[in-house]
């Protein structure tokens, strides 16, 4: 197992609210190696005391029941470098040290410093064999971009060695999905364009923007969140069954679906998609401000988009997918709606009022199944049947939290597992998908729509919202 951490941006958010956090509950499971170490690295000029300092707090907010001997033991293992990404010369000083041991480096740090952090790697001996390269999205913020990246890192480290990460793979209830998919009859004797009717995919967020504008401003929610966490989450609804689970074979079969997304016209782009930006309004009680990003960003915080795989499993089937920031709560969920039975027998309801199958899954905060089903269970004991909705509901207690997903994607790291990381290929056809979405929007001049923090999202996301959620508004 590598049992060295080069970690980069380790002053930034992520690694010390999830990052760190995570090592320590490896550590404390006896997960790590023995000699494990991390050498955490930032601009900032702290020094290894300092940093210390800083990071213990986190821990202990981070993870309450943690034990200080665990604690300790974590921070004892961590010593901190000031480097200066845009200078390689000083990225090679800091890490040349450790070129006798199995290094992983990991770049939680903007995308416009993935080139040149990787050349001081390079320089630094840390991306030649058996070092390792881990990566946070985004790859780059369109396809030329993610293309210069992946071309300028490739020539660095060997694909096999590069780990992409989308944090949403690491979640337990992310990989529920192919178990479900693929581990039982039923679900795959439905599951294509003769009994589905659409599919929803949303990942809605109550939070807002709140300190990363810089990032946000110039991203937005398609190039956030629809790029990576979404499309991963459509690839494993839509994909077909791989040969076996080794990691090839399943990325082999995300990006057939990637490539089979249909380019956005700028013709349907009013029809087909929605973007929105919140404005203030009121969250659980509480006032919550408006976005406000810099004047000349582009930045939506809501999008609504309906894809269409053109292949012969999902023709005709759209998948709407739909993100925001600022909606009434936090709820990742996938909707699939079957169609109306063929032929209707029963009086009560009449045809138009049978609710066609649903199957719901909820994936965060809690991991929850409902199947909804129509039936007399609940109707007169004789006299003509007269059916009724019903809903079966399989609810997972355990919360899954997204330090737990960080937990899992460094053991698969450190073991050199690629099944849930993104392969270059996966990147490059994600990106010319939102590249077809993007330029749309601009060729057709989509206009950004309000919408008051605390509602779902501007008035036309109820084209791309789970009926669910529609319905639930609407009988408020
Ligand atoms: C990140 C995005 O990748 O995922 C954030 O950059 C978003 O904008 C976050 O809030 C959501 O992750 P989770 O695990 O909290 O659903």
């Amino acid at each position: 197992m590598h049992d060295t951490l080069l970690l980069f941006g380790a002053t930034g958010d992520l690694a010390q609210r999830y990052l760190f956090p995570s090592l320590l509950r490896l550590l404390g499971d006896g997960l790590l190696p023995e000699d494990f170490r991390v050498r955490a690295m930032a601009l900032s000029p702290h020094d290894t005391d300092k940093f210390r300092d800083i990071l213990r707090p986190r821990l202990e907010q981070a993870l309450p029941q943690a034990s200080q001997d665990d604690i300790n033991n974590l921070l004892r293992r961590i010593d901190y470098r000031s480097v200066d990404l845009r200078d390689p010369g000083s990225i090679a000083d800091a890490v040349r040290e450790f070129n006798g041991r199995h290094c992983v480096s990991y770049l939680s740090i903007p995308p416009g410093l993935y080139i040149s952090t990787c050349e001081g790697l390079a320089l630094g001996g840390a991306l030649s064999a058996p070092h390792r390269l881990m990566l946070e999205k985004p790859i780059g913020s369109d396809s030329d971009s993610a293309a210069q990246i992946l071309q300028s890192i490739g020539a660095l480290i060997d694909e096999d060695r590069v780990f992409r990460i989308d944090h949403y793979l690491g979640k337990a209830a992310v990989q529920n999905l192919m178990a479900l998919r693929f581990g039982n009859t039923l679900l795959e004797a439905v599951w294509n364009r003769n009994y589905i009717e659409s599919v929803h995919i949303m990942v809605a967020e109550s939070d807002g923007v709140d300190g990363r504008d810089s990032y946000y401003s110039r991203s937005g929610a398609m190039r956030d969140m629809v790029q990576s966490h979404i499309l991963q989450l459509l690839c494993l609804v839509a994909m077909e069954p791989p040969a076996s689970l080794e990691a090839d074979r399943i990325r082999d079969e995300k990006v057939k679906v990637l490539r089979a997304l249909r380019p956005l016209d700028a013709r349907h782009a009013a029809k087909d998609s929605v973007r929105g930006r919140y404005t203030a309004g009121t969250i659980n009680g509480q006032p919550a401000q408006a976005y406000q990003p810099p004047e000349g960003s582009e930045a939506e915080t809501f999008v609504g988009v309906t894809a269409h795989i053109d292949n012969w499993r999902w023709a005709g089937v759209p998948f709407h997918l739909v993100t925001g920031k600022r909606l009434p709560e936090r709820t990742t969920r996938i909707e699939v709606n079957l169609k109306p039975v063929t032929h209707w027998l029963f009086e009560r309801p009449d045809r138009r009022h049978a609710q066609p199958n649903r199957l719901t899954f909820q994936l965060q905060p809690q991991e929850n199944i409902q199947l909804g089903l129509m039936s007399s269970l609940a109707g007169p004991e004789w006299g003509a049947l007269e059916l009724q909705p019903l809903e079966l509901e399989l609810s997972v207690p355990t919360g899954l939290h997204r330090r737990i997903a960080y937990e899992r994607l460094f053991l698969d790291a450190f073991n050199g597992n690629h099944a849930l990381f993104v392969r270059d290929d996966e990147v490059r056809a994600a990106w010319a998908w939102i590249d077809s979405v993007t330029d749309a929007w601009k060729a057709a001049d989509l206009p950004m729509q309000p919408y008051p923090a605390g509602s779902w999202g501007p008035d036309q996301a109820h084209l791309f919202l789970p009926a669910a959620i529609v319905a639930d508004e609407r009988s408020d």
